[in-house]
């Protein structure tokens, strides 16, 4: 099976969550259904989405679990080692997706050199899939002429009503390649905008949930995160609500290409 056919597409982001606060949202999280969590080598949240998944008493196969390898790790003889570490941290034989957390910062390590081990990684069964986050098309072009067709899986990105990133999503979609939406409900700065606002009020909802509707009715995965119980619960409620192709199309007017995770030594976007 390919990842289109398993990843949930509501996942709940563990960016945050630390210490037992962060355990006992992540446990709210899996009480209130989600599927899919979301964690990195940097986010430190490795052990407390662990610890909330033994909490939980579900099984291992019933939640999708996603890490990111941290650029740190990219050098000679040091991405495997990192992905045994982090599942040591989760407390599980294998994760289900690793992502390359970044592109080598100023490009300075060739991509190849960080990405075949993570193919090997595959190969042995420390991940179900592997994929991407915050590569541009270049970078993606490269990455697939590395790996081979089909084995880039995900791209994660910065996405939400503000920065649709449709050039890139665009392509992704050409290639199969599934895109998760980082930031999707732009870290809660929608209420600034008064048409999403007026489509919030029409439909009865927040603009958090428009957004997540949005994202998950283009085909994309989101992974919004909360410390808040009512605020994890009404994120998951999104998935509910259903958008008309106008209210669709008018969301899509409010891209203004606003990037909120940009550091100088990332790539040239998109
Ligand atoms: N790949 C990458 O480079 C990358 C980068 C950034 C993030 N991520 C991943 O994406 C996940 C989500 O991104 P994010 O945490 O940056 O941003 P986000 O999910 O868009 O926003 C989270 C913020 O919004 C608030 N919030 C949550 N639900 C809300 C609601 N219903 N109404 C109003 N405010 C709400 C939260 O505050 P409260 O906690 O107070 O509710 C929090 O401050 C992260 O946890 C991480 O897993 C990946």
């Amino acid at each position: 099976m390919n990842l289109q056919e398993v990843m949930p597409r509501l996942g709940f982001g563990t960016y945050g969550r630390w210490k037992e606060e962060g355990v006992e949202a992540i446990l709210a999280a899996l009480e209130i259904g989600y599927r899919h969590l979301d964690t990195a080598q940097t986010y430190d949240t490795e052990s407390q989405v662990g610890t909330a998944l033994r909490r939980s008493g579900l099984a291992r196969g019933e939640v999708f679990l996603t890490t990111k390898i941290s650029t740190e790790n990219y050098g000679e003889g040091k991405v495997v080692p990192s992905l045994e570490a982090s599942l040591s941290n989760l407390g599980i034989d294998q994760v289900d997706l690793t992502l390359l957390h970044w592109p080598s910062p100023n490009g300075a390590q060739p991509l190849a050199t960080y990405l075949e081990p993570l193919l090997d990684a595959q190969d042995r069964g420390l991940t179900r899939y592997i994929g991407v986050s915050n590569f541009t098309i270049a970078l993606l072009d490269e990455a697939r002429s590395v790996a081979g067709e089909g084995r880039i899986a995900n791209n994660q990105v910065e996405l939400n009503p503000f920065i649709q990133n449709k050039k890139l999503a665009n392509y992704c979609a050409e290639h199969g390649i599934l895109v998760t939406c980082y930031q999707p409900i732009a870290h809660g700065r929608l209420g600034e905008d008064p048409v999403l606002v007026d489509m919030a009020n029409r439909y009865s909802t927040t603009p958090e949930q428009l957004a997540l509707a949005f994202e998950l009715a283009k085909g994309y995965a989101a992974i919004p995160t909360s410390g808040k119980v009512e605020r994890i619960r009404s994120n998951f409620a999104a998935q509910q609500l259903n958008l008309t192709p106008e209210d669709i199309s008018l969301i899509e007017t409010r891209d203004r290409n606003l990037r909120a995770i940009a550091p100088d030594w990332g790539p040239d976007w998109d």
